[in-house]
C-alpha cells in the first residue's frame, strides 16, 4: 500500500479531460475521458494515480477520504479571459442599454470602459483587492480553480501598476491560480481622445517596460506563470496598425500574446495575432471563413465568450461551431467584468454555448477546462485529470456531466479541491 495525501473514490462518473499534453480540437473536442466509478490519488498537490475506485483503493491509503458518493467528479473550470479589477459598477449602463444604447456609442461618450477606468484610477489597492477577491469567491464557488485576469481600467502607467499589484495580491490570498494580462490598449484614455497614436507611443516607450518589470520582481516570473499583452482591436479603440506595433514592442520584451478581436468589427486583428503566434484570439464574433481555417491550422486557441452576447440581448453568436467543425480548439470563458459580461459561472457560459452555439456539453466541457489552460499557457499544469499535473477538482451535485451545462441559474458545486486541498 502506497501512503498518499488524498483519496477521491466513488465517483459516478470522473470526467478527467485527459488529452495527452495536447489543445482538444475539432472532433477531439467531444471526448472528455469519462471513467465509471472512478478515483484518483494525490500527493504534493498532484494527482499521482487515476483510474477506477477498486484499482485506486488497492493500491493507495490516506488519512483524507472523500467519497463522491457516485457524483460527476470533473477538472476544476479555468476561466481564461476576465476583467475582474474594477470599482464602481455599470448599472446606470444597464438600463440605458435595455432602452436601446449601444456598446460603443456608449464607450464613444466617455461611459462604458471609461467609467470604470474614473472609478478605478480613483480606488485603493486595498479597496481593489477587497472587491476583486469577492469576484474571485464567485467563480469559485461555481467550480472556477484557475483564471487569467487583465489590467485595462487604468490606462495610464500608474493605475495599470496599480492593477498589477492587485493581481498579485490576489494570487497570494486566494486559492485560484491566477495568470496575468497587461491590457493598456483596452480603450483610448480621456487625455488622449482623438490621439489614439500618442497613448500607444507611451504603451511602447514606457509602460511595457514598467509592467515587464513588475512581472520579472512579482512572484507569477518565479512561479513560472506566463505574462501576456492584450490589445481590444475595434472601433473607437485600436486598428490594426496600432495593435502591431504594440504586440511587436510587447513580444520583444517577453509577453505572450492575447487579443481582443472580431467583437463588433473584423478589422484584422485575427489574422495579424495569429501570425504573430497569439496563445489566444478572443470574441470571434465577426472572424471570416479564411481566418477560422488559419486558426484551425495554427497553434492559437479561439476563445468565445457567449455570456457578452446574452448579456447584449444579442441573438447572434460567434459560430464556435463552425470553428470547431474545421479543426479549430476552442476555449470558453465568461470574461466576467462590469459592462459586457457580468458573469463569475462558466456553468453559465457552457450553458449558453450549447444552446446558441451548437456545442455538445462535452465540447463545452473540454473548452471550460484543458483547452482553456492551454489559451493561457498552462495546459502542461492545469485543466484535465491527469498523472503530473495540479489536483484541481470539482464535485459536482449531478451524476452525469452533461447536467453541468443542462442546468442553469443555479450552482451544481458541491466541492472544490484546488492543489489537493479541500476549499
Ligand atoms: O471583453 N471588449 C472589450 N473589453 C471587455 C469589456 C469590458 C467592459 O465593458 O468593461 C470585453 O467585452
Ligand atoms: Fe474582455
Amino acid at each position: 500500500m502506497q501512503r498518499v495525501d488524498m483519496i477521491i473514490h466513488n465517483a459516478g462518473q470522473l470526467v478527467t479531460c485527459v488529452s495527452g499534453g495536447r489543445v482538444k480540437r475539432g472532433a477531439a473536442m467531444q471526448d472528455v475521458g469519462i471513467i465509471d466509478d472512478g478515483g484518483v490519488a494525490i500527493a504534493d498537490g498532484k494527482f499521482v494515480a487515476v483510474g477506477t475506485s477498486s484499482a485506486i483503493r488497492a493500491k493507495f491509503t490516506a488519512d483524507e477520504v472523500l467519497d463522491a458518493e457516485g457524483r460527476v467528479v470533473c477538472p476544476g473550470l479555468v476561466d481564461p479571459h476576465t476583467h475582474i479589477v474594477y470599482a464602481g459598477d455599470r448599472l446606470n449602463e444597464f438600463e440605458l442599454k435595455i432602452k436601446g444604447a449601444d456598446y460603443l456609442d456608449i464607450l464613444a461618450s466617455g461611459g462604458g470602459i471609461i467609467s470604470t477606468v474614473r472609478h478605478t484610477r480613483e480606488a485603493s489597492i486595498e479597496m481593489l483587492v477587497e472587491q476583486s477577491l469577492k469576484r474571485l469567491d464567485k467563480m469559485l464557488a461555481c467550480g472556477t480553480t484557475t483564471c487569467e485576469i487583465k489590467t485595462g481600467y487604468g490606462l495610464d502607467t500608474e493605475t495599470e501598476l496599480k492593477m498589477l499589484a492587485v493581481i498579485e495580491v490576489l494570487d497570494k490570498r486566494h486559492p485560484i491560480d491566477i495568470v496575468p494580462t497587461f491590457l493598456a490598449a483596452h480603450a483610448v484614455p480621456p487625455e488622449f481622445k482623438g490621439n489614439a497614436d500618442g497613448y500607444v507611443g507611451l504603451i511602447c516607450e514606457e509602460m511595457l517596460r514598467w509592467a515587464w518589470k513588475w512581472y520579472e520582481e512579482s512572484h507569477f516570473s518565479s512561479k513560472n506563470r506566463p505574462f501576456f499583452i492584450d490589445v481590444f482591436t475595434e472601433k473607437n479603440a485600436y486598428d490594426v496598425a496600432q495593435t502591431r506595433r504594440i504586440f511587436e514592442t510587447a513580444s520583444e520584451i517577453g509577453f505572450g500574446i492575447k487579443a481582443h478581436v472580431d467583437q463588433f468589427t473584423n478589422l484584422g486583428g485575427s489574422r495579424l495575432a495569429m501570425e504573430m503566434n497569439a496563445a489566444s484570439i478572443d470574441h470571434l464574433d465577426a472572424i471570416s471563413d479564411a481566418e477560422i481555417e488559419l486558426l484551425a491550422n495554427s497553434n492559437t486557441v479561439g476563445i468565445v465568450i457567449p455570456t457578452e452576447n446574452f448579456n447584449a440581448g444579442k441573438t447572434q453568436f460567434a459560430n464556435a461551431r463552425k470553428m470547431i467543425d474545421n479543426g479549430c480548439a476552442i476555449a470558453l470563458s465568461t470574461d466576467y467584468n462590469p459592462g459586457s459580461a457580468p458573469c463569475p459561472s462558466q456553468p453559465m457560459a457552457m450553458a449558453i454555448s450549447c444552446r446558441y452555439q451548437k456545442l455538445l456539453p462535452s465540447e463545452a466541457l473540454n473548452a471550460a477546462t484543458v483547452n482553456a489552460a492551454f489559451a493561457i499557457g498552462l495546459g502542461e499544469t492545469h485543466g484535465s485529470i491527469e498523472v503530473g499535473k495540479q489536483a484541481d477538482i470539482v464535485v459536482m451535485k449531478a451524476s452525469d456531466y452533461r447536467a453541468l451545462a443542462y442546468e442553469f441559474g443555479g450552482n451544481m458545486t458541491a466541492n472544490v479541491i484546488k492543489a489537493g486541498e479541500a476549499v
